[in-house]
């Protein structure tokens, strides 16, 4: 799995850039992040620059935490070749151009889209893709894969269930969700999570169970990518480090139960003994402790990673 842009991408987008002042971006993109953190919306986004702000100082990271979620959907989905695609709250088209890199079979891709600046940047990004504009709900026709990411996260938690239940409702084979990796990101994953199970829906990752989620009191279930800034980047965020890590938080429902196993939800913890393993499978939350000394089990746990799929 590739957390960056693909080429193509990455080429349209410094055309698009081109003469454009990264001083003016730079402000227009920390507006938006304070406006993010105060948990507003992308209401605040009026005009071109301000899309292109986004597209320069957000959009990587949203792909690359979207690229990340259709990685594990490939793992434990092998054979899923959706034909179809709809991103609702498409934004620029990122977790669709997400999608794209993760599934040759796709062939037809729909974008809903509320937000003009959006749509236009979107059209020029992917000029196959047809755009609706339109608020939640507006696209009737659906897909094989519904994608909505960063999308529940500009609506009141209270109806993130009811969302959940509608885009499953257009959903063909499989609805993805994701959302930012904090606690209100989670909240809405959670709540979504419950609605779909309630409407018949299995859940395929990160849970490997349909059972009710066993996190509880302050503890959130997210997972992190790390990607590269690149120069712009650095510039536009005024960051000291080459590359950011995305925290992100999701949930994959299918018509069919497909999962099984365990999924490793926190960062193992090595020592010299051993390892311990944060898993939740259907038996709720559970530390495992595999011993060096125990060296068949030791090797094939030895390189997991949290975020990771047990078998
Ligand atoms: C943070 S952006 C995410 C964009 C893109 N999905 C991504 O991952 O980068 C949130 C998007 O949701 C869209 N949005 C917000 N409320 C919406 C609604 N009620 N109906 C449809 N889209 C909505 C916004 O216009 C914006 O494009």
């Amino acid at each position: 799995m590739n957390p960056v842009f693909p080429p193509a991408l990455a080429a349209s987008i410094a055309q698009m850039l081109e003469g454009v002042s990264r001083k003016d971006l730079a402000q227009r993109a920390v507006k938006q992040s304070a406006a993010y953190r105060a948990g507003q919306n992308s209401g605040g986004i009026a005009g071109r620059d301000d899309a292109l702000a986004y597209l320069l100082a957000r959009a990587p990271a949203t792909f690359a935490a979207s690229a990340a979620v259709f990685a594990r959907i490939r793992e434990i989905a092998p054979d899923f070749a959706p034909q179809s695609l709809a991103d609702i709250g498409a934004g620029p088209g990122t977790a669709a151009w997400a999608a794209m890199a993760a599934w040759a079979s796709l062939t037809t891709v729909s974008m809903l889209e509320p937000n003009a600046h959006f749509r236009e940047l979107a059209q020029k990004l992917m000029p196959q893709a047809s755009i609706i504009a339109g608020d939640l709900g507006a696209d009737k026709t659906g897909a094989d894969l519904v994608v909505a990411a960063y999308v529940l996260a500009e609506q009141p938690e209270r109806i993130a269930g009811a969302i959940a239940c509608d885009l499953w409702k257009i959903t063909g084979k499989m609805l993805v969700l994701v959302e930012p990796g904090t606690p209100q990101g989670f909240a809405r994953i959670r709540a979504a999570r419950a609605a779909l199970i309630a409407a018949g829906a299995h859940i395929a990752a990160p849970c490997t169970h349909d059972k009710a989620c066993p996190m509880s009191g302050d503890d959130w279930c997210h997972f992190s990518q790390r990607l590269p800034r690149s120069r712009d980047h650095m510039t536009l965020k005024d960051a000291s480090v080459p590359f950011e890590d995305e925290r992100y938080s999701y949930v994959v429902a299918t018509p069919e139960k497909i999962s099984s196993g365990a999924r490793i939800i926190k960062p193992p913890v090595e020592s010299k003994p051993g390892i311990v393993l944060p898993l939740c499978d259907e038996t709720g939350l559970r530390n495992p402790f595999v011993a060096g000394r125990d060296k068949e089990a030791y090797r094939a746990v030895r390189k997991l990673e949290w975020g990771d799929w047990v078998r």
